[in-house]
C-alpha cells in the first residue's frame, strides 16, 4: 500500500505554491494525498515565518498534530516542517519539538521522499541556486495556477527575514517558465500568476521581467496573466507598457509601500520616497485609468513618531487603494531592525493598525459600491460556500457569487454587479459565457 500524505500551508502564495511542489515531488514516488492528519503516514507543515503571529500559529498546530498522534494505535506519523520557519530555526526545533522528525527548508524538496524513507531525524536546510523545473506540482486551485519565476530576495529591508530564509534571488530560465506557462494554457487554466519575491528584477540572459511578461501573456492567449509581488523600486515604465498594450494582462498591480513617511522608509531600506512610491502610481493610472491597485503597510515600525504615521494615513487616503493588506510591525530575529532603537510599544501598533483597517474599510467598500450596475468580465472558480451558488473573480481579484447558475469552472462570464460587500460582491450573469 502507497504512503499517504497530510500537507497543510501557512503564510503567502509562494508557499501555497511551493506545497503544490512538494505533493508533485511525493505524488511522483509513489504518495497519495489524505485530507486527514489522524490517518497520514506523514504530516508535512509548511511554515511562514514573515511574522511573528504565522511562526506561532505553525508551530502550536506542530505541538497539537505531534500531541495527538502520540497514542494512535496505527503508528506515530512521520512529521516534517516544511518552508520558511524549517530554514529559520533548522536543528534547533529537533530539540524544541520531540514529535518533529524532519526539518526541510525551502530549497530542499526535492530530498523529501529519501528523507522521509531513510526516517532518521535531522533537517536539511542548505541554500541550492536550483529551482523545481522537472516537476509537476499538484495543482490545487484550478483554473487559477501559480507560476513561480524567481526564487529568492536581495533587497534586505530591515524588516524583512525573506533574505535569510529564502536566499540569494535566482531567476528561473524563460524557456522553463514559457513551456510550464503553454501547457497550463492549454490545459484550461483560465488565471496564471506569475511568482517572486521581487519579480521586477527577474532576468534570465537578455530576457527582462517586461520582456518575459509579453512573452508569458502570448504564450496564453486565453488565459488571464498576474504576477506579485512587484518592488515600487524596480517597477520601470517598459513593465507598464506591456500591461496597457497585452489584453490579457490583468489591470490589477499589488504595489506595497509599507509606509508614507521617508524618514521611516529610508530606515526600511525600501530604496524609494513617498513621492517616488506616488510617481510609479500616477504611471499606472495614467496609463491604465482602470486599474484596480493594492498595497501592503506596516504600522509600528520602530522610531515611528504620530507625524510618520499620518503620513502614512496620508497615503492610504491619496492612493485610494483597491485593497490593503496591513500589518504592525513584528520583529524578526537577524533582521536589521531588531537592533533599532525607539521601538513603538505594542498597544501603540495594535492602534495604529486599527486606525489604518478602519481606514481602508471605509475606502474598500467606497471602492466596490462604486461596481454597483456595472458589468464585469469574471473568470468562474467554482462552488461559493453556500449551495446553489458559485464563485469567481474579476480580472482586480475581487470575488463575485453567483446564484443558481452552472457554469463551467475556468470558463469567463460577463456578470453584472447587484449587491457589493466589502471585497465579495454578488452579481448576475449576461450574454453568453466564453472559454
Ligand atoms: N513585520 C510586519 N510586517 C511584515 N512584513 C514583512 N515583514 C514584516 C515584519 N517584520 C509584511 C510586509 C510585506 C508583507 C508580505 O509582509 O508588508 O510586504
Ligand atoms: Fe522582504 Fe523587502 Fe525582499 Fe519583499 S523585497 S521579500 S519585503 S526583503
Amino acid at each position: 500500500m502507497s504512503m499517504t500524505y497530510y500537507i497543510n500551508v501557512y503564510g503567502c502564495q509562494m508557499n501555497f505554491h511551493d506545497s503544490e511542489i512538494i505533493s508533485g515531488i511525493l505524488e511522483s514516488e509513489g504518495f497519495s494525498s489524505t485530507e486527514d492528519p489522524e490517518s497520514a503516514d506523514v504530516i508535512l507543515l509548511v511554515s511562514c515565518a514573515v511574522r511573528e503571529h504565522a511562526e506561532t500559529r505553525v508551530l502550536g498546530r506542530l505541538s497539537h498534530l505531534g500531541g495527538s498522534s502520540r497514542d494512535r494505535e496505527s503508528g506515530k506519523p512521520l512529521m516534517v516542517l516544511c518552508g520558511c520557519v524549517a530554514q529559520e530555526h533548522g536543528d534547533s526545533l529537533l530539540e524544541r519539538f520531540r514529535d518533529l522528525d524532519l526539518v526541510v527548508g525551502p530549497d530542499c524538496y526535492r530530498d523529501l521522499p529519501r528523507l522521509i524513507s531513510e526516517s532518521v531525524r535531522m533537517s536539511a536546510v542548505d541554500f541550492r541556486e536550483g529551482d523545481y523545473t522537472g516537476i509537476e506540482p499538484v495543482r490545487m486551485e484550478f483554473p487559477r495556477a501559480f507560476v513561480t519565476i524567481m526564487r529568492g530576495c536581495e533587497n534586505f529591508c530591515s524588516y524583512c527575514i525573506v533574505p535569510y530564509v529564502r536566499g540569494r534571488e535566482h531567476s528561473r530560465k524563460s524557456d522553463a517558465v514559457i513551456s510550464e506557462v503553454t501547457a497550463l494554457s492549454e490545459g484550461g487554466y483560465g488565471e496564471i500568476t506569475l511568482l517572486g519575491q521581487n519579480v521586477n528584477s527577474y532576468h534570465d540572459g537578455d530576457t527582462s521581467f517586461p520582456l518575459l511578461l509579453r512573452k508569458v501573456a502570448s504564450a496564453a492567449p486565453c488565459s488571464r496573466i498576474k504576477f506579485v509581488t512587484s518592488h515600487p523600486k524596480d517597477l520601470g515604465m517598459e513593465t507598464v507598457e506591456v500591461m496597457a498594450s497585452e489584453q490579457n494582462i490583468c489591470r490589477y498591480f499589488h504595489l506595497p509601500f509599507q509606509s508614507g513617511s521617508d524618514v521611516i522608509l529610508k530606515r526600511m531600506n525600501r530604496g524609494y520616497t513617498a513621492g517616488e512610491y506616488l510617481q510609479r502610481i500616477g504611471m499606472l493610472r495614467d496609463t491604465m485609468p482602470d486599474i484596480v491597485l493594492s498595497t501592503d503597510v506596516i504600522a509600528g515600525f520602530p522610531g515611528e513618531s504620530e507625524e510618520d504615521f499620518q503620513k502614512t494615513i496620508d497615503l492610504l487616503e491619496e492612493v485610494r487603494f483597491d485593497n490593503a493588506f496591513l500589518f504592525k510591525y513584528s520583529e524578526r530575529s537577524g533582521t536589521a531592525a531588531c537592533s533599532f532603537e525607539n521601538s513603538v510599544p505594542e498597544e501603540k501598533r495594535l492602534a495604529r493598525l486599527n486606525r489604518l483597517q478602519q481606514i481602508q474599510r471605509r475606502i474598500t467598500v467606497e471602492k466596490s459600491g462604486e461596481l454597483l450596475g456595472r458589468t464585469l468580465r469574471i473568470l468562474i472558480t467554482g462552488p461559493a460556500k453556500k449551495p446553489r451558488q458559485q464563485a469567481g473573480r474579476t480580472e482586480g481579484n475581487r470575488m463575485v457569487i453567483l446564484e443558481e447558475t452552472a457554469f463551467t469552472p475556468g470558463s469567463f462570464v460577463n456578470v453584472k454587479i447587484t449587491k457589493a460587500d466589502g471585497w465579495t460582491h454578488f452579481g448576475e450573469p449576461c450574454g453568453n459565457p466564453e472559454n
